[in-house]
């Protein structure tokens, strides 16, 4: 059983870095494996729409982006966590969940999606709303805790003073383990729900 996990912030050890500390330590007690990677100050760039990726396996853009789509293959769990920057995730990574969904053409059928947003204030939830769109077109189950998963701080550390947003991703990452074991019973039991060729209807009269 295995989470991926990706921290969308540019600072080392920021307030998304020290949120996802405290899921970590659920997914260590419980035995199961992580990995997360953060975007840090790598230069992701947003997808070109060359449609490169509708006729070949990855982006041609060629960076980690196509690593993280073969870790995302082999993971049970996907843990987003986003700094707000005007009311959105940050720029990089909503450059980078654009690619890897697109082009990764992994399936993502009952892997279990989780996401956080962390603010100085404002713009919490509607980037709560915009990180869980990925994993809602996707068939991907989310796993929802006891609040719109937010955390908040301005300057790096400060979310530590934020408890409730501490409790809540302990609670959101204990409800991912149980998702994911519970899903992977029923996979065994079930199977994965049939899968339909993709119908496109493009609204053009
Ligand atoms: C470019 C930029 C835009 C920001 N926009 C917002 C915002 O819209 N709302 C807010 O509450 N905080 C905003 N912040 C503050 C960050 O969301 C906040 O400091 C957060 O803790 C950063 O997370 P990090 O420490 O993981 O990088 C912004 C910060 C930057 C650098």
């Amino acid at each position: 059983m295995k989470v991926l996990i990706i921290n969308g912030s540019p600072r080392k050890d920021g307030n998304t870095s020290r949120l996802l500390l405290e899921a970590e330590a659920v997914f260590e007690k419980e035995n199961v494996d992580f990995e997360e990677f953060q975007i840090g100050s790598k230069a992701i760039r947003g997808c070109m729409a060359c449609g490169y990726c509708l006729t070949h396996d990855g982006c041609v853009i060629g960076d980690e982006v196509n690593e993280l789509a073969a870790k995302l293959k082999a993971a049970d769990g996907l843990l987003i966590a986003s700094p707000v920057y005007y009311g959105s995730a940050n720029g990089s990574m909503v450059s980078l969940l654009d690619r890897l969904f697109y082009s990764g053409h992994v399936d993502c059928r009952m892997k279990v999606g989780a996401a956080f947003a962390i603010a100085r204030r404002g713009g919490t939830t509607a980037t709560f709303d915009e990180l869980n769109k990925y994993f809602t077109i996707n068939q991907m189950p989310v796993a929802s805790g006891r609040y719109w998963n937010n955390g908040f701080g301005r300057e790096a550390g400060q979310i530590a003073g934020d408890e409730e947003g501490l409790q809540n991703a302990r609670v959101v990452a204990r409800n991912m383990v149980f998702l994911m074991r519970s899903i992977a019973l029923g996979k065994e039991k079930y199977g994965l729900p049939e899968k339909e060729d993709i119908t496109f209807t493009h609204f053009i009269r």
